[in-house]
């Protein structure tokens, strides 16, 4: 029982943790995601076997680290992938009241939230800039604007990325479609399910073959990860 949960550790830090992140001109822009989270994204995107979707990019931080990943998978001789990225893309207070039903707070996260939702063309705009600093834009196919389950996008992935899974609300909201744009093998990478219940909420959507929270190898709380990562059936 323990030689399987070392075994299973190893496994995940082999698949998941061996590359570490890269350092990038302008480094990874503000948000709320660990270095240990951005290290599984830039893995997975190193090692996707075919295209990758993202739900909820905001300004960029952890699509800075899949980005990053697919351009060294570039450099190591894989073909390009299709990158596809979507988010609500706030552009005004009344707009973040409507999308989360919550007060828009002028101080949160010290103003940044404010700043980025006031840039002229709002967070896309910011996020578009940040990737453009690295130079890591061209490794993004499209960005759409607008809620995920009313995107024009009708591929199949074999890597997802999905910071949308936050509550039982979002889960059963969002998860019917990401099914269905899973392609057999895929990976799916969640921020924020860190109990066992939400993570079989999440599960019960998805064909699993192996599913790991990333805490669980991690377990101290300054490393901060926090995502849980489902491989489904070939
Ligand atoms: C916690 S933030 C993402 C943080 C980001 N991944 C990072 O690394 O900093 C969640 C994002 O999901 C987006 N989002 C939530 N539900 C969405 C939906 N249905 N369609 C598009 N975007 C969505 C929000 O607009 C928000 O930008």
């Amino acid at each position: 029982m323990t030689l399987n949960r070392v075994e299973a550790s190893a496994k995940i830090v082999q698949r998941y943790f061996s590359q570490p992140l890269p350092k990038l001109p302008q480094g990874f822009p503000n948000g709320w995601m660990s270095a240990k989270d951005l290290t599984v994204l830039y893995n997975a995107g190193l090692n996707a076997k075919g295209d990758v979707l993202e739900v909820g990019p905001w300004l960029g931080r952890s699509t800075t680290a899949i980005a990053a990943g697919l351009r060294q998978r570039e450099t190591d001789g894989g073909t390009s992938l299709k990158y596809d990225s979507v988010d609500f893309g706030i552009t005004s207070a009344d707009e973040w009241v409507e999308r989360f039903d919550e007060p828009f707070n002028l101080s949160k996260d010290k103003g940044r939230v404010a700043q980025a939702v006031y840039h002229p063309g709002g967070t896309i705009a910011v996020l578009i800039q940040n990737l453009l600093a690295n130079d890591l834009l061209k490794y993004v196919t499209n960005i759409i604007r607008g809620d995920f389950l009313d995107s024009p996008i009708s591929r199949k992935y074999s890597l997802i990325f999905c910071d949308a899974t936050h509550d039982d609300k979002e889960i059963h909201r969002h998860m019917p479609r990401l099914a269905e744009l899973a392609a057999p093998g895929c990976v799916l990478v969640f921020d924020d399910v860190v109990t066992e219940e939400r993570a079989d909420l999440v599960c019960g959507y998805l064909n699993v073959s192996d599913r790991f929270m990333t805490r669980a190898v991690y377990p101290d709380r300054k490393a901060r990860c926090k995502l849980l990562v489902v491989e489904t059936q070939t």
